[in-house]
């Protein structure tokens, strides 16, 4: 029998100090009441300097493989998905694998930003179908805070984004109880320029000159109203290819757990399935977006506050830079 994925522990991690709208109103022309009514932000967190993104990893994986009562020596691979990494190279998948006190095991990175932790879902899910891996450790972590402009000039997208991290432990599981029951992965690169990071890449030479600094170009850009559109339409889409793919009703599914990238589009999603707000989580209004982070955080999150249970269908989805979409429906 075809081992499935099942995952056996959560946990997530975010830094201590929390920066409130009203603390940027000090620091840049923005409020409250403008922050919280679009994108439904409240608080988010960002890291102290010298904090990295796998020190957050870190914290995160410690709690998912307590929750899972797994050893740290007992994982077979490593996955990590984060578009801040804490260098350009090596990946960060490596330095949380020594970071866990491991020498040998794979330890690979996942470059699709908001959809990064389902992407390594699916990766994960892969490996245990065709055996080749027993327990994988996935991780979404992101350290944003300090690549944010926090002026008004930085200010449409610095307010949106904070820091984080969540795991899980993956395992085979060969009793046919639920697990993984399918991932759907999706990518339309004509859109890479609305949403994105461009500096520094290969693209330019040389990478990076002190004028993109003074000009603000090492900021992310992104074409806010496009992503709304877009997200709105892909997630939805993602959804229900889930649910068709696996003959199950909206109604049978206990909670979604969406990206958390605005309230104004976890909203949209709900009124589109004609689900109350119960059904679909939403923290952002303590986080921020954290982009591959999101996802896990929630679900850990969610599971520890009970509205998880053994044998209940649960859809996580994605929407973002790339752009990229992606959807999982999991059997608990
Ligand atoms: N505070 C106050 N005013 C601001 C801020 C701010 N932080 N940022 C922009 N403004 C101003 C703009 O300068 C503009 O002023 P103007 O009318 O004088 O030119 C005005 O507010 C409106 O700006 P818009 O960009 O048109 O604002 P909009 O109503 O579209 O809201 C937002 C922006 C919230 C980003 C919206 O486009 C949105 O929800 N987009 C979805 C994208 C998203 O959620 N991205 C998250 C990250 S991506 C992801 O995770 C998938």
């Amino acid at each position: 029998m075809t081992p499935r994925s099942r995952i056996i522990g959560t946990g997530f991690y975010v830094p201590e100090k929390v920066v409130t709208n009203f603390d940027l109103e000090k620091l840049m022309d923005t409020s409250d009441q403008w922050i919280r009514e679009r994108t439904g932000i409240v608080e988010r967190r960002f890291v102290e300097p010298g904090v990295g993104t796998s020190d957050l990893a870190l914290e995160a994986s410690k709690n998912a493989l307590k929750n899972a009562g797994t050893a740290a020596e007992e994982l077979d691979f490593i996955i990590l998905a984060t578009l801040s990494p804490d260098y350009c190279f090596p990946g960060s998948a490596c330095l949380l694998q020594t970071k866990l006190g491991l020498k040998k095991i794979g330890a690979l990175d996942v470059r699709t930003q908001c959809t990064g932790f389902i992407y390594a879902l699916s990766i994960a899910d892969q490996y245990i179908k065709t055996g080749m891996y027993n327990k994988i450790l996935v991780v979404g972590a992101e350290v944003h805070s300090n690549a944010l402009e926090m002026s008004t000039r930085g200010r449409d997208i610095s307010v949106l984004f904070g820091d984080g991290a969540g795991a899980v432990v993956v395992e085979a599981d060969e009793s046919g109880n639920g697990g993984i029951l399918s991932t759907h992965l999706h990518a339309d690169g004509k859109y890479a320029r609305e949403l994105m990071g461009e500096h520094p890449g290969s693209i330019r030479h040389p990478r990076v000159t002190p004028e993109m600094l003074d000009s603000g170009e090492l900021n992310a850009y992104m074409n806010g109203r496009a992503v709304f559109k877009h997200a709105v339409v892909r997630f939805c889409e993602a959804i229900e290819e889930a649910l068709k793919t696996n003959n199950v009703d909206i109604q049978s599914v206990r909670l979604i757990i969406p990206h958390q990238a605005n309230v104004r589009i976890t909203e949209a999603v709900a009124q589109r399935f004609g689900l109350t707000l119960e059904r679909v989580y939403s923290n952002i209004h303590k986080y921020g977006n954290t982009t591959a982070a999101s996802i896990p955080i929630a679900l850990a999150e969610a599971v520890a506050e009970g509205k998880v249970k053994q044998g209940d269908n649960i859809v996580l989805v994605a929407f973002g830079s790339g752009f990229t979409w992606a959807s999982a429906l999991i059997k608990w």
